[in-house]
């Protein structure tokens, strides 16, 4: 059983991206720009928006962030996408994710442009990745091929399962490995016998959002576990079901754990495994400065062979 450590692989890429901002500074006179759009206070979306202003600062990427109010319309937000879209100084758009229940996503998600699109929502930028002709995919599979990839693992022909299928994670995901000769099912919240299929898997992505769903009889012995779950766990009954007595002692400082959404136990069971945290989060984070650089370098029209 060993560790896939995401933070290896995210410092890895970090540090390509640093040599590469720093050449467009020096030899294109420009600076990556990233607008990130927040809707409202949701204190996991605000942790979230915060670390990826960090990363971009820390990289040299110039990063601008809207806050608009919970009760904000669409044409509000709508309105800042436009601002970004007519901002040369803005090569990437990110809405941060969920909005708030009363918005339609889609129709404020179509307002990005498809070459400002940094998550990959817009339908053209989805159909191209459908197609295989992508060069840019949404940041937590990408970051996940990432992890594979910098691991030697090789899906083609792998049984692999996604569970989830977000248009952030799962749908994407199973796309995306289907395209490396992986076969994939998609499950879901209404899968007919999830635990048989698990079962069968050479490899489980888990994005369901739910704490220890993937239980250590859901998996067989050798399987490759990536957990994109991030959750807080509050109470000691759940800390005590949940997470892993190594833990106790940050639960009691900081008053909370973050678990996957892969049980402890079944992580004991695996060839190799992601963990949470230090698996899929630091990956997340990068792709979206990786993504925000390949979308300023497409606008000057840079190839990939000048890279
Ligand atoms: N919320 C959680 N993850 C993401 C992401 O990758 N992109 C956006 N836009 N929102 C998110």
């Amino acid at each position: 059983m060993s560790v896939l450590d995401g933070k290896q692989v995210a410092e890895k890429i970090q540090g390509k991206l640093r040599v590469e901002i720093e050449r467009l500074k020096t030899e294109r006179a420009i600076v990556p720009g990233l607008t990130v759009i927040l809707v409202g206070a949701d204190p996991a979306s605000l942790s979230y928006v915060n670390s990826k202003g960090r990363l971009a600062e820390k990289l040299g990427i110039h990063s601008t962030q809207v806050k608009l109010p919970e009760a904000a319309l669409a044409p509000d937000v709508i309105q800042a996408i436009v601002a970004a879209n007519d901002d040369p100084q803005v090569h990437a758009i990110l809405v941060q994710m969920p909005l708030p229940k009363h918005l339609d996503s889609w129709k404020i998600l179509d307002h990005i442009r498809p070459e400002k699109d940094v998550d990959c929502f817009h339908p053209f930028n989805q159909g191209l990745i459908l197609q295989n002709r992508a060069s840019l995919f949404p940041c937590t599979p990408a970051g996940i091929l990432e992890i594979l990839d910098h691991n030697e693992i090789d899906v083609s022909g792998m049984n692999s399962v996604v569970i989830g299928r977000s248009f952030l994670v799962g749908k994407p995901m199973a796309t995306m490995l289907s395209n490396r000769n992986a076969t994939v099912t998609l499950c879901h919240s209404k899968t007919v016998r999830l635990d048989e299929i698990s079962q069968a898997a050479d490899l489980v992505v888990a994005a369901i959002g739910r704490p220890g769903s993937i239980t250590a009889d859901m998996v067989k012995p050798g399987v490759v576990l990536i957990d994109v779950g991030i959750n807080h766990i509050e109470t000691e009954a759940d800390f005590a079901r949940l997470c892993q007595p190594s833990q106790y002692e940050g639960f009691k400082k900081k008053g909370y754990a973050i678990t996957g959404d892969i049980h402890f136990q079944a992580l004991a069971k695996a060839s190799r495994y992601t963990p949470v945290p230090g698996g899929v989060g630091p990956l997340t984070v990068t792709m979206l400065m990786h993504n925000t650089v390949e979308l300023c370098k497409r606008s000057l029209s840079v190839t990939r062979n000048e890279k």
